[in-house]
């Protein structure tokens, strides 16, 4: 089989890469190791950038976004008992954030994909890479049982933080950042109304919680829990009493429904240096992963794969590789900025287990205020959030 760039996972980064290069007329085939139903199944992030937002509308695949998406201008901080919202669209000049479900994004995405005559492979088995630093990269892999060879000009690897690709850079060739916390998140995904407008980011001295929702009819709710907790220490009373305590502020109260989906997340931050290696590109989760107190995962996923269709249609189109060159270098300015934004709302909103004498407890509710009393302050984490970066704001790159 030959193609122009081959695609390893069909999660939304090789989705989106095989569109946006559709869009250039250039030829993709994207090798996914799971089922359709398991890809469009899988309940994951929720919150898209406006930047995130355009590019689907845009580009042909936002109709049902438009449709369903909830606009959100504003989200809440909670702590001390009391709610603080932080106004995002006044703050950001008119920009917002839209809760539409990642997996949403995904089905619409595979449908576009066979509409337009493209080639998604589901449960495709033994993926291998070769030749990477060599003009003719080649995919291996077992598709209904049979062996095949995908050639192609470029490999995009867009398979995710349990995927091969990242191990296919010599390790002489990249340098890895990992950090893990010593907390997670059990999330749930309830149907009851949200029992707020928009997302309640709750500081408490039991521990964070996140009150977030995927429609009007389901809501979506989180809470730290121990780094080496099993789901299993997780009984539904036990997460329901915890939210109540975590969220209570007085005249509001959390609405409880039946639990559809229960799990548990560890937090990490992962990146890896260069994102690229010969005609290999790493894209989305495969290259950084991001603790989820930033909601930053999806839309540098989206990112990168805008950076590198237009990098890759350079090439085609005038045999231009600065693009290309440039691609691990643009990506990465973004995801380290993402990482840093992560970072502090991760530090801000979490019991951190070794705060013995309350010292860090004290820091988080002197920088909350702060972010309460001054608009600097909070235009600062309205930019971040809603996706303002330097890349795109100072310089015009996206
Ligand atoms: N061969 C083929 N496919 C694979 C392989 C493999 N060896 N390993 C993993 N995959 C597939 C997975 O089954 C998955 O569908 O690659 C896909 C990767 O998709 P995601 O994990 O969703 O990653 P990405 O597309 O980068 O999207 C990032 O996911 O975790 C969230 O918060 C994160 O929102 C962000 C988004
Ligand atoms: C979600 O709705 O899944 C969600 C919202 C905000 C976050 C993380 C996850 O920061």
């Amino acid at each position: 089989m030959k193609t122009q760039v081959a695609i390893v996972g069909g999660g939304p980064a090789g989705l989106m890469l095989s569109h946006l290069l559709d869009r250039h007329g250039i030829q993709s085939v994207i090798v996914e190791r799971r089922r359709r139903e398991y890809v469009e199944k899988r309940v994951r992030a929720g919150v898209l950038e406006q930047g995130t937002v355009d590019l689907l509308i845009e580009t042909g695949v936002g109709d049902r976004l438009r449709r369903e998406g909830l606009i959100h201008h504003g989200i809440e901080l909670r702590f001390d008992g009391r709610g603080y919202r932080i106004p995002l669209t006044e703050l950001t000049g008119g920009r917002a954030i839209t809760i539409y479900g990642q997996q949403e994004v995904v089905k619409d995405l595979v449908e576009a994909r066979l509409l337009a005559g493209q080639a998604i492979h589901f449960e495709v088995d033994d993926v291998s890479l070769h030749d990477l630093d060599t003009p003719l990269p080649v995919i291996g892999c077992t598709l209904a049982g049979s062996s095949v060879r995908i050639e192609a000009d470029f490999v995009a690897g867009c398979d995710g933080w349990h995927g091969i690709s990242r191990g296919a850079i010599p390790a002489t060739e990249r340098r890895i950042f990992e950090r893990i916390y010593p907390f997670g998140w059990v999330g749930i995904l309830v149907e009851a109304p949200p029992s707020s407008e928009e997302l309640i980011y709750a500081r408490h001295s039991r521990g964070f919680a996140l009150h977030s929702m995927r429609s009007r009819e389901i809501t979506r709710l989180y809470l730290q829990s121990d780094g080496h907790d099993l789901i299993e220490a997780w009984p539904d009373r036990r997460i329901w009493d915890e939210l109540h305590a975590r969220l209570a502020v007085a005249g509001w109260s959390l609405t409880e429904g039946p639990i559809l989906e229960k799990g548990i997340t560890g937090m990490r931050h992962v990146v890896v240096e260069p994102m690229r290696w010969g005609r290999l590109f790493l894209a989305g989760d495969a290259a950084h992963i991001v603790p989820p107190t930033g909601a930053k995962g999806l839309n540098l996923a989206i990112h990168d794969v805008r950076v590198l269709a237009d990098a890759i249609a350079a090439w085609y189109r005038d045999g231009s590789s600065a693009g290309l060159d440039n691609y691990s270098a643009t990506c990465l300015r973004r995801v380290w900025r993402a990482q840093e934004f992560s970072a502090q709302m991760t530090a801000l909103l979490h019991r951190l287990p070794d705060d013995h004498d309350g010292l860090d407890e004290r820091l988080q509710l002197a920088r909350l205020r702060q972010l309460t009393e001054s608009r600097a302050a909070a235009t600062a984490l309205a930019e971040s959030y809603v996706g303002v970066f330097p890349a795109e704001s100072l310089d015009g790159n996206h």
